[in-house]
């Protein structure tokens, strides 16, 4: 298996998510929710280099804040390479360094970036070549949003999120982002919104009676068109993200008043995704919102999942 490793380093680029719809089921025995999701990869990347080594080591470095990154076995990157060396009886290891972009805790699925990136990474270093099918598998048990950091674009996500359909989406969409200087925990945001449940809080159609993705959401997509797209975003998360987050409900309002179409909260959040009518009306919310104190980038998608970068 490893005859054709190779002795030079591997770089691969994996993109965070946005959610764009993100519908909530009931838990099932083993805590994973039932999901009905429309995942799109955008341009704010992990980048991941996997180093010929003997064992297994890796270093983050990133703008972004690194005090919750874990270095050993619970950083996602280091399990999806030692799952590949497991799963294909390679003996050799990899120094992993992980250069993120994306916010980390921040819903926008970033250590699962890292653990796509990782997976496309070693198999080329190792040379083990398992192809498509059998790294989705892999990644499949690494995370519920690996998958999707592996084929990237825009993509429907059922069961836990990793049942993958490509979704047809035409043109681009463009986004500002607004950063959140405290991360969520993504357990923590799930168990909260059970509990807001089971007490009430929940609106009178919620959970959903059918968790399918709706169709204006679908044509939306498919007709390229952000204008319809706007108003049919939702996130099930979204209150309990929300919740002793008031920093959060203004930075949503600051992106709708100052010119965006509308804004959900990414995932578990906190990042705000705030749709944007073209390039032009998007850097011009970014600016202004940079102006009103806040950390804004400006992203497009959808983009590619993770990839050799040559
Ligand atoms: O699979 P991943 O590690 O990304 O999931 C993180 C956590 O998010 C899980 O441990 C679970 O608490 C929650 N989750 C969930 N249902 C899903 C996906 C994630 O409850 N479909």
């Amino acid at each position: 298996m490893s005859t054709a490793q190779r002795t030079e380093a591997v770089h691969v680029r994996a993109p965070g998510k946005i959610n764009l719809y993100l519908g909530v089921g009931l838990p099932h025995d083993d805590g994973y929710h039932a999901l009905a999701t429309v995942f799109q990869a955008v341009s704010l990347y992990e980048d991941v280099t996997a180093y010929p080594a003997d064992g297994f080591s890796l270093e983050v470095h990133g703008d972004v804040d690194l005090d919750e990154v874990p270095t050993d076995d619970r950083n996602l990157a280091m399990r999806a390479a030692k799952l590949l060396a497991q799963a294909t009886g390679v003996t050799a290891g990899v120094h992993l360094v992980i250069r993120k972009g994306v916010p980390v805790a921040g819903g926008m699925g970033g250590g699962s970036a890292d653990a796509a990136a990782a997976l496309v990474a070693c198999d080329a270093l190792w040379g083990t070549d398992l192809g498509a099918h059998r790294l989705h598998e892999l990644a499949a048990r690494l995370g519920a949003d690996v998958p999707f950091a592996l084929h990237g674009g825009t993509a429907i996500g059922a069961g836990r999120g990793d049942d993958l359909t490509p979704a047809l989406a035409r043109g681009r969409f463009d986004w500002v982002l607004i950063m959140s200087a405290q991360g969520l925990s993504t357990p923590e945001i799930y168990g909260r919104l059970d509990t807001m449940r089971a007490h009430g809080e929940a609106l009178a159609d919620d959970p959903q009676p059918s968790l399918d993705v709706p169709v204006a959401v679908l044509q939306a997509l498919r007709a390229g068109d952000a204008a319809a797209l706007a108003p049919v975003m939702f996130n099930d998360l979204e209150r309990a993200a929300l919740d002793g987050r008031p920093d959060l409900e203004h930075a949503l309002a600051d992106g709708v008043r100052l010119g965006a179409l509308s804004g959900i909260i990414s995932g578990s959040g906190p990042t705000v995704a705030l749709l944007c009518g073209g390039p032009e009306a998007a850097r011009a919310v970014q600016q202004e919102l940079q102006a009103a104190g806040h950390t804004a980038v400006h992203v497009h998608g959808p983009v590619a999942g993770a990839r050799i970068v040559v």
